[in-house]
């Protein structure tokens, strides 16, 4: 198993780029579920997530060619409409196949997510949606069946809580119901609206996107598309918070500011300076001494629960305490106890981290434990004394491309050893 040994101490300076999105690519890969053409997708980050999601397209009966960033789909047939357990426990976002397979092949196996490290992360929302449109759901050994012979029909969904994948497999679903659905409370995050707009070069008919209420109006059929991956917001962000805990001076490209905006006021509030660059760089330098911001996780546009962790790893090198609220995720407080083994002082109180700052970090063998976590572990040893080892960067993998040559290039003393 890979890990990563790193150096602490450097500040980064230089230019990093941004991937595409992962969570953009990843329903704009079940998408390709909805036409038999063939489907053209760019920018697609090379991340084991991605990849996962090609093998369980293949299963199903897709051709995929992957070339670098761009990846071209022809699914001709459905020829086994099912996500196994094998795929999906290793990646919940599987469920995402589960509204375009009902909507093209009117049937769908998948088998149920289970436990994850950062919480429950029931697909119940996703279910009573597709129910609404009129498909039959039952649940046997572990898998969900969710059948619809004659096809779905439109109807009003108001989502109980905001869902990210719940909007978007809905929204796939309703793209070829018969007749107009409205989702009420759908998510507003960026990677809703990447997919909206690929939807609508495959002729789908969608409003909305981007606010609480999107309308969609049902086709009949929908056919190929070339669509371009937003940036990785995600990406963006950590490497901003890597900046600004190094003391650096690095400039972030390929990235969407607006996207990032929540977390550029707090890294503001906390003294480092940010400022665009163009419509597509972000600078960061931070001269002087950290002071703590308090965070509140939230849906889109707010901060991103995706960046918590890594906000956490910051605000131990931040003077005074910070407050870190997360109310989106039960349990996703897995990296502070690794922070504290490395000197952080974090204190957890149901689901609020209290962080005294500044600590000094030093260097110690800690475990990955998800993806966000191991990006906070990442940047927390970026300024550590001494040598950090990082066990289980697969997880890691799971969403980042390349993340150390990438922290490499711009002065980070980060090794990838087997
Ligand atoms: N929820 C339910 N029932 C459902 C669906 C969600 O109770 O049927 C709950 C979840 O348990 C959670 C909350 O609702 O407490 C919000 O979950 P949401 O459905 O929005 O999360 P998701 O769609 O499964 C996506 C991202 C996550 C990101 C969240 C929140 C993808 C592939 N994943 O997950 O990304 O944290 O939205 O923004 O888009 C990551 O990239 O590291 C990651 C975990």
């Amino acid at each position: 198993m890979d890990k990563f040994v790193v150096k602490g101490g450097t500040r980064l300076q230089g230019e990093i780029g941004t991937g595409g999105a992962k969570n953009s690519a990843l329903p704009a890969l079940a998408a390709t579920l909805l036409t038999d053409q063939r489907m053209v997708l760019r920018h697609i980050p090379r991340v084991r997530d991605v990849r996962t999601m090609q093998r369980l397209l293949v299963d199903i009966g897709a051709k995929v060619e992957a070339d670098g960033e761009c990846v071209q789909i022809y699914v001709a047939d459905v020829r086994s409409p099912e996500a196994p357990y094998e795929l999906v426990k290793t990646m919940r976002a599987s469920s995402l196949v589960l509204g375009p397979l009902v909507a093209r092949a009117g049937r769908a196996r998948v088998s149920l997510p289970g436990g994850c490290a950062i919480g429950a992360r029931p697909i119940n929302l996703h279910l009573a949606a597709l129910e609404q449109l009129g498909a039959k759901i039952e649940q046997a050994h572990g898998y969900i069946e969710a059948t619809a012979p004659h096809g779905l029909r439109g109807a009003t969904v108001r989502f109980e809580r905001i869902t990210v994948t719940g909007t978007e497999d809905l929204m796939m679903a309703a793209a070829l119901a018969q007749g107009e659905t409205l989702i009420e409370n759908a998510a507003r995050e960026p990677e809703v609206v990447d997919l909206a707009a690929l939807l609508g070069k495959m002729g789908a008919q969608i409003e909305g996107a981007g606010s609480s209420t999107i309308r969609i109006q049902g086709v009949a059929h929908l056919g190929g598309a070339d669509h371009t991956i937003i940036p990785d917001r995600i990406e963006a962000g950590t490497y901003l918070v890597a900046g600004a805990i190094t003391g650096g001076d690095l400039v972030v490209t390929g990235c969407v500011p607006e996207h990032v905006a929540a977390l550029v006021t707090k890294l503001q509030a906390a003294g480092a300076e940010v400022a665009e660059v163009d419509d597509s760089t972000l600078r960061v330098r931070a001269e002087r001494e950290l002071r703590s911001a308090d965070v509140v996780t939230q849906e889109y546009p707010g901060f991103a629960t995706d960046l918590q962790a890594q906000y956490m790893a910051l605000m131990t090198q931040a003077e005074g305490i910070a407050i870190i609220t997360e109310t989106i995720f039960e349990n996703r407080f897995m990296h502070a106890q690794e922070l504290a083994r490395m000197g952080a002082s974090i204190r957890l109180e149901g689901n609020q981290a209290i962080v005294a700052g500044k600590k000094e970090l030093t260097g110690a063998g800690v475990i990955a434990s998800d993806l966000r976590a191991s990006a906070s572990l990442v940047l927390a040893a970026l300024v550590a004394r001494g040598e950090t080892v990082i066990d289980r960067v697969y997880h890691i993998d799971r969403g980042y491309e390349k993340i150390e040559q990438k922290l490499a290039a711009v002065g980070a003393q980060i090794q990838r050893v087997d």
